[in-house]
């Protein structure tokens, strides 16, 4: 945190104070819209909405009409789908955040929300993972601009549609991790995909490391790592170009290299890859279906919710 994070906050000039400033406002206390707001209610101000993970038509209803009355929408660039701006932005001025930094974005939404334009933000896939959300929405708000989240579909969720599988698989997989390899923003000690894999009922997601996965394999494999352990890359899942890559962990590495993929691909490390050797649910088995005086835990206690 800078030094001066209790200062009034310019935004415009100076979006690291007003992030420090909404992060120490955030230690004292919630904001009080977390209680106030109910689904469903029309939120104030700009959303933050997830376009999803490319084929327009797994954008959400409610990013779709918000975007149906837009007159300016600040996107993600490559992967938005100009196919879904196209045809859900009509009357909208699109403008791509690739190249911009916070200090010109700010002004850019806040004049023109300010202006009584209806502004939209649109990330790629969900705005709460990896997106860089929050850092803008500190600022605006700093700014006297209310925001808010509209989820979307992330791309680790079109990956497992697109490998026919669950993340989740009952004895394979018990648990997620959506992660990232080290890099320029993430050091080697704060790179926990070794220790997720090393788990062996995690599936691990890695997102923004299409580049890195020679390297990451390598440094699964001299940490220990299983090299038979299954890997798929999933590149621009849900897109006309979607491709499928299947190995272990000792070849991927080479058959993304042969792809020549260096981005826009997600990584999914795990049993889970291939869907084999999981146990069946309680769900479709009795203990779910017993009547309607039991409908929210089984007899281990353990809450049971059919889906
Ligand atoms: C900056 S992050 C944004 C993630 C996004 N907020 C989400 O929820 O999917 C970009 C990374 O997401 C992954 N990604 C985004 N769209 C994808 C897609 N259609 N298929 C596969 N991976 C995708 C890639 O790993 C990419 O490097």
């Amino acid at each position: 945190m800078s030094d001066d994070a209790d200062a009034p906050a310019d935004a415009a000039a100076n979006p690291q104070a007003a992030i420090d400033a909404a992060s120490a406002a955030r230690a004292e206390g919630r904001d009080p819209r977390l209680y106030e707001h109910t689904a469903g209610d029309d939120q104030r101000g700009i959303p933050f909405v997830g376009a999803g993970p490319g084929d327009p038509r797994l954008l959400t209803v409610a990013g779709r009409d918000l975007l149906a009355d837009a007159d300016l929408v600040v996107h993600a660039g490559s992967l938005v789908n100009s196919e879904l701006l196209a045809e859900y932005c009509v009357d909208a001025e699109t403008v791509s955040s690739i190249g911009k930094d916070l200090e010109e974005l700010i002004p850019l939404m806040r004049d023109s929300y300010e202006a009584g334009d209806t502004v939209v933000r649109l990330h790629s896939g969900d705005p709460a993972v990896y997106g860089a959300a929050l850092e803008q929405m500190d600022a605006l708000e700093s700014e006297g601009v209310p925001t808010y989240i509209v989820p979307g579909v992330t791309s680790a969720f079109a990956a497992a549609a697109t490998l026919r599988t669950q993340l989740t698989l009952n004895g394979a997989a018990n648990h997620v991790a959506f992660t990232r390899p080290q890099g320029k923003t993430l050091d080697a000690e704060d790179d926990h995909i070794a220790d997720f894999v090393e788990m062996g009922d995690v599936t691990t997601c890695i997102y923004l490391g299409t580049h890195a996965v020679p390297e990451t394999m390598d440094r699964l494999v001299e940490e220990g790592i299983d090299p038979e352990t299954p890997v798929a890359v999933v590149y621009h899942a849900s897109w006309p170009d979607e491709d499928v890559l299947t190995g272990t962990v000792a070849t991927i590495g080479d058959e993304i290299e042969d792809a020549g993929y260096r981005a826009s691909a997600m990584v999914v490390i795990g049993d889970a890859v291939g869907a084999g050797d999981y146990e069946r649910s309680y769900l479709y088995g009795g203990w779910a279906n017993r009547g309607p005086d039991d409908d929210s835990a089984d007899d281990a206690g353990e809450e049971v919710e059919a889906d």
